[in-house]
């Protein structure tokens, strides 16, 4: 495997019972305070993705903004920010996704992505997928082709991914279960 992976996977901090009581928060912050296991991050997208004719970067609000315009201005894409809902001034497309409690949406911009782009969707935590297939409908509700998700952290195993409509997951570390990393 890719030595920098190990690194990256330490410079996430796992925090027990955050945001509620059972759940292994997995921070990323702790990753982009560690500039060379957050350049090594932004570096494998950039090699995966550079050569595949993706004009577009699509990323996540919240977090999937830290990553996404890093990869998106090296190789040469546009950056379109799937946003939480009411914070996008124009004309909008959503689509919403089912929580453990309730539901939430994601919306875009219409006019951001042309018929026949070829974009990545980034995120940086892949659990249940919902987030991702909500991002793949916008997508692909404007004629765009999805041509991958990419998330830093998640399951390999297929929990979850049978909702992304078939899109292939690119994922590059596990969850871990403890920590010893500070902020
Ligand atoms: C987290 C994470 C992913 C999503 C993954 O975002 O950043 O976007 O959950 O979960 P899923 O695969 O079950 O859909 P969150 O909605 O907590 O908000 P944030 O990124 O704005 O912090
Ligand atoms: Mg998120």
């Amino acid at each position: 495997g890719d030595p920098r992976l190990k690194a990256i996977s330490e410079a996430i901090r796992v925090v027990p019972h955050f945001p509620k009581p059972g759940i292994m928060f997995q921070d990323i912050t702790t990753l982009l305070l560690d500039h060379k296991a957050f350049k090594d991050t932004v570096d494998i997208f950039v090699d995966r993705y550079r050569d595949m004719a993706i004009s577009v970067v699509a990323g996540v609000e919240a977090r999937g903004f830290m990553f996404g315009p890093s990869i998106a201005l090296a190789i040469g894409a546009k950056f379109v920010p799937l946003r939480k809902p009411r914070k996008l001034p124009g004309e909008v497309i959503s689509e919403a996704y089912v929580l453990e409690y309730g539901t939430d949406c994601l919306e875009m911009h219409v006019g951001a992505v042309q018929p026949g782009e070829r974009a990545l969707v980034i995120d940086d935590l892949v659990a249940t997928g919902g987030t991702l297939s909500a991002a793949i409908r916008l997508l692909e509700r404007v004629g765009a082709e999805v041509v991958e998700c990419a998330c830093v952290v998640g399951l390999r195993e297929v929990k979850g991914h049978h909702r992304l409509n078939g899109k292939p997951l690119y994922i590059l570390v596990e969850p871990r279960q403890q920590t010893n990393c500070s902020a």
